[in-house]
């Protein structure tokens, strides 16, 4: 049976259908081809010439081997699964389990939700308490830790690890702590290479070149997915075929170069917000995902000749129904500033059926019978039909249904869209100098050796001004 493909439908951004104000007419549609062709032959170039190897990630057998490899030792062991990371140390694992996992444990299927995932990616001090608070000394016998730092030396993860580290050798003993420890981290730097190496923790490796929000079909993001039983082969699998799609050089049968030409056209044409809304629960973190991946490869104040440019779209996430009765206000009769990226899916894995309408409400019968699925789809059309009355540009990705092939299809397209994105903007979109200063200025603030003068100043600017307190 052949695999099912997601599909990109934007037929609401053509100014036949939006009409000629907001939408692409086939004249410009002609110049955004011309302007992305050569610049889908130079991504291609810059994949062979090895500068981003994430594209390389869905053909790695190493890294699928080793991880499974540990999953089978570890697996057994555990019933819960700690992901100590953030950023691209996190988000990925969050979006794959929301996706590919059921919502709440299937009680005739006790495996279905096992192992309970947290993935810690705050050091809000009451999340974090309530979290050793749960952590009795039975639960943490039966805990893995997996702590995921590329470059080992975020104080957000460091901190939690020192708590965990220092709790799980004071309650179980160093042997235990050896056991119940997996480092994700660079293969050779970093702090948290040196502490794995010096305490002989079990380690994976986030590949050379490949950047945090690159990183989910690294060992970064697969690892907490095999644990948790998502097949990871498919989704390795989804991505390869999502890769011949994206590398052609035909436009029209790239989706990533048509996502990444739309894209591109509305934020340089009045539509500076780009939001995500998915129609299913499962894909609500694969926006959060989508969020961070685009805000910080996108939004860079040089381009590529180091001219400040302050450039990028502004992501946003938003839920389908939830947000018809919170956010489709705004989106329909607000400023019309907004490109809107529906994901829909046709088959879901459980679609009950609405019951009968009670006697004396038979103003209900018309959803008396019908499936949920219907209703669900029915509310996106509503809302789709709402935005293309009032001129508002959207497409949809489509999905048959959602399964590890699909997510990895959809993953990888959006990763290609990116880098198509920012060769577009001029910019790269494999930095980010604005997280980096943030992580420099804890360092300062929490009184790390070498940085006195770069505290005093930040001290300086951030202290309150009663003149200004109300
Ligand atoms: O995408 C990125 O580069 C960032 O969001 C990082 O993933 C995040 O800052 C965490 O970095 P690290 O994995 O080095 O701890």
């Amino acid at each position: 049976m052949a695999k099912s493909q997601i599909k990109v439908d934007y037929k609401n951004v053509i100014s036949d259908v939006i009409g000629g104000k907001h939408g692409i007419s086939p004249s410009q549609f002609r110049a955004l081809d011309k302007k992305i062709k050569p610049l889908i032959s130079q991504i291609n170039k810059e994949r062979k010439a090895g500068k981003t190897p994430f594209r390389n990630l869905p053909y790695n057998k190493q890294i699928s081997r080793r991880v499974n490899a540990l999953v089978k030792i570890l697996r057994d062991e555990c019933d819960d699964l700690v992901v100590l990371g953030i950023g691209g140390s996190a988000l990925g694992n969050i979006a794959l389990d929301t996706a590919l996992r059921p919502y709440l444990p299937d009680p005739d299927d006790k495996q279905s939700k096992k192992p309970n995932l947290f993935v810690l990616d705050n050091v809000d001090p009451a999340q974090f308490g309530s979290f050793l608070q749960y952590m009795t000394r039975k639960r943490l016998k039966r805990t893995i830790f997996n702590v995921i730092s590329k470059s080992g030396r975020t104080s957000e993860t460091a901190a939690q690890f020192m708590i965990i580290r220092d709790m799980l050798i004071r309650t179980l003993g160093m042997e235990r702590y050896q056991k119940q420890v997996v480092a994700t981290t660079d293969a050779k730097a970093g702090t948290l290479r040196t502490i794995a190496d010096t305490d002989g923790l079990e380690t994976l490796e986030v590949p050379d070149g490949v950047g945090g929000r690159f990183s989910v079909l690294s060992a970064v993001g697969l690892f907490s997915a095999a644990m948790c039983g998502i097949k990871i082969n498919q989704l390795l699998a989804g991505a390869r075929d999502m890769d011949k799609r994206v590398s052609r050089s035909n436009v029209k049968a790239n989706p990533a170069a048509i996502l990444a030409a739309i894209n591109t056209y509305y934020y340089q044409h009045g539509k500076p917000i780009s939001v995500m809304m998915p129609y299913s629960y499962a894909l609500k973190d694969m926006a959060d995902w989508y969020r961070q991946l685009w805000a910080e490869s996108l939004g860079k104040k040089l381009d590529l000749t180091d001219r400040e440019v302050w450039t990028g779209p502004t992501p946003v996430k938003a839920l389908g129904a939830t947000d018809q009765h919170s956010q489709v206000q705004l989106y329909r009769e607000g400023p019309n500033d907004k490109l809107f990226t529906f994901l829909q899916v046709n088959m879901f894995e459980k679609d009950p059926v609405i019951g009968p309408a009670p006697d004396c409400a038979p103003e209900l019968s018309f959803l008396a019978g019908k499936r949920m699925s219907t209703l669900f789809n029915d509310e996106k059309k509503a809302t789709e039909y709402a935005l293309l009355e009032s001129q508002r540009p959207n497409l949809t990705i489509l999905f048959d249904r959602l399964n590890a092939y699909t997510i990895g299809q959809f993953i990888y397209l959006y990763e290609v869209t990116t880098s198509l994105t920012g060769a577009l903007l001029s910019i790269n979109p494999y930095d980010q100098p604005a997280v980096e200063l943030g992580k420099e200025a804890t360092f300062a603030l929490m009184g790390k050796e070498g940085y006195d003068n770069f505290a005093r100043e930040i001290r300086s600017k951030s202290e309150i001004n009663k003149d200004y307190l109300v």
